[in-house]
């Protein structure tokens, strides 16, 4: 009697436990993340307002090179204390700048249980499926605008504001074009492009 007792309470106190952390991770997502990244479907003209990429993207980014729960969390916690160009997968700093070092004023447990939430709940099904019809239609040629077999900075960037509806003058940086620009000489080639697709899908 004594144990099947303990056994509930044990059972009962776990349950309480976890419902605690996934309400937590919501208020943490709301209080510390939603402000940049809105889990909201945005619409072409809405995107110039955005403050980060959306939990869709990101997650759609995140989920394309960890597929993995918790190597995404793990990748996600580490990104979030300190953020480094180098460490980024997607290209949104370009548009937005580098997203704020989280470190000491987030602790570990809430920047994991965060990203865990994240990883469940993004991206939306059918929002993957359209941005996967969508990339899969770009190639080298769609990028390089004039056709001479490069790509530059500025050809990257007006490719990616038409694609995101958004003023190409609003990029911040070319911080992603220069790690695409595997031998520095300030431009795109088709084999460079190709590399970045490897490393986007971590193959
Ligand atoms: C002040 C705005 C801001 C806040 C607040 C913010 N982010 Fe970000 N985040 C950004 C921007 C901008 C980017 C895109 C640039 C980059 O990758 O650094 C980004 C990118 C990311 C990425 C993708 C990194 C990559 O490139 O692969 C993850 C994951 C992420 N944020 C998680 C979070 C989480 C979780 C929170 C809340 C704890 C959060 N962010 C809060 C602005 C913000």
């Amino acid at each position: 009697m004594k144990n099947i007792s303990l056994f509930v309470i044990l059972t009962l106190s776990g349950s309480a436990l976890l419902a605690a952390q996934s309400v937590d991770a919501k208020s943490i997502y709301k209080n510390r993340c939603m402000i940049c990244h809105t889990t909201k479907a945005v619409a072409p003209e809405e995107k110039g307002k955005l403050l980060g990429p959306p939990a869709d993207e990101v997650m759609y980014h995140v989920k394309e090179r960890y597929p993995d729960k918790e190597k995404a969390v793990v990748f996600m916690v580490d990104y979030i204390m300190q953020p480094s160009p180098d460490k980024a997968l997607c290209a949104s700093m370009d548009k937005f700048g580098l997203m704020p070092a989280m470190k000491g004023t987030l602790s570990p447990e809430d920047a994991r249980a965060v990203s865990a939430l994240m990883f469940e709940k993004f991206p939306r099904p059918d929002f993957a499926k359209a941005e996967k019809k969508d990339r899969s239609k770009i190639t080298f040629k769609t990028i390089d605008a004039n056709g001479d077999g490069f790509v530059t900075p500025e050809e990257f960037r007006n490719f990616r504001a038409k694609r995101n509806h958004i003023d190409p003058k609003t990029f911040k940086n070319d911080l992603y074009f220069k790690r695409i620009d595997l031998n520095g000489d300030g431009k795109m080639d088709p084999s460079e492009f190709e590399a970045m697709k490897r490393a986007r899908s971590g193959k």
